[in-house]
């Protein structure tokens, strides 16, 4: 009897928690002037895009400006405590390696809510950047972000999917994706995407996850499974470091380097995210259940991946022959 009370006391909290969501996330779009604003998402069911665009739509609309728009996991290195510190040093392993500089022409694929790309502004100052992302509030909000920080004329904006990109060929210098791969259907086309849009010489640069060991057993398999699924990562960029490699290099990229830097990211990120400070402050910006529950869930099987060897980051790059 018990059980079925907290059972359906459970589901109306869940259910008034989706609600609430998407009422927040259509007034955002009614404020914000869009070509997309009024027609929604441009994703149907059939299409794995739709799944991932609901993922980040339900539930970080209205978190634009906390972690300063970031979501990456950070680089945590020498004692350090500060977010945004990390989420700098992160962005500058994907950017130092490979020279973006003044005269660089950036694609920026899966940017998020666009803070990343006013750093890479400010720091590197390339000659132009276009971003894409397929989920509709991380572009408007991104889009915006240029705006309030004057950049719209050197950053522009695109809604889409990084599997087919709509750009001509050899148009970059460079194309990075900073935790877009695992969710791309697939990551390998997307290498091959990058490729066609890179200039000759041009490089290809890329913060995402490897898998090192395959998990073994029913109680491993079923937590890497669960954390797929609950990622939206499809189950073809499952693949350990050196097989990321291969398959860089099978797309046609040379000079490839893929750095395991699974111990500067996931630790660090999982302290920052267990800070009874920062659990409070997502409880006012997503709400109690998502906090608590949803994403304290996500992190911790982050984390036992993470442990088991079943997960790790990786900062992985190529140039275009
Ligand atoms: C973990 S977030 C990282 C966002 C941003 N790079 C950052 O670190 O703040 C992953 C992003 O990938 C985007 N994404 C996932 N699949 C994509 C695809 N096929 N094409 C373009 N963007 C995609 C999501 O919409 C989301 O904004």
């Amino acid at each position: 009897m018990y059980l079925y009370v907290g059972i359906a006391v459970a589901l109306t909290a869940l259910g008034y928690f989706v609600q609430h969501r998407r009422r927040k996330r259509d007034e955002f779009k009614k404020t914000t002037k869009s070509e997309f604003a009024d027609r929604g998402t441009r994703w149907s069911k059939d299409q794995h895009e739709f799944y991932v665009e609901r993922f980040y739509e339900t539930g970080l609309t209205g978190t634009h400006d906390f972690h300063g728009g970031m979501l990456n996991f950070g680089f945590w290195t020498n004692g350090n405590k500060d977010y945004i510190k990390a989420g700098h040093e992160l962005l500058s392993q994907v950017a130092d390696p490979v020279k973006l500089n003044g005269e660089s022409t950036l694609l920026d694929v899966a940017n998020g809510m666009g803070a990343q790309d006013v750093f890479f502004m400010k720091k590197y100052s390339p000659a132009h950047i276009d971003m894409i992302d397929l989920t509709l509030s991380h572009h408007l909000i991104a889009k915006k972000r240029m705006q309030d920080n004057n950049l719209q004329d050197r950053v522009t904006a695109h809604y889409g999917s990084a599997v087919d990109l709509p750009f001509e060929d050899n148009k970059f210098s460079h194309v990075f994706s900073v935790e877009g791969g695992a969710h791309f259907p697939t990551r390998e086309k997307f290498f091959g995407e990058a490729l066609r849009v890179l200039k000759p010489g041009g490089w290809m640069s890329l913060a995402d996850y490897a898998m090192p060991k395959r998990p073994t057993g029913m109680f491993e398999n079923m937590f890497a499974r669960l954390c797929a699924k609950l990622w939206n990562a499809p189950l073809e960029n499952w693949y350990g470091c050196e097989d990321f490699k291969t398959r860089m290099e099978a797309a046609g990229f040379v000079d490839v380097v893929v750095k395991d830097v699974g111990e500067y990211t996931i630790p660090g990120y999982y302290e920052e995210s267990v800070r009874p400070e920062i659990l409070a402050q997502l409880s006012k910006i997503r709400g109690w259940f998502t906090t608590y529950v949803a994403c304290r869930v996500l992190d911790e099987l982050i984390l036992y991946v993470y442990k088991k060897n079943i997960l790790t980051y990786v900062i992985a790059y190529g140039r275009k022959p």
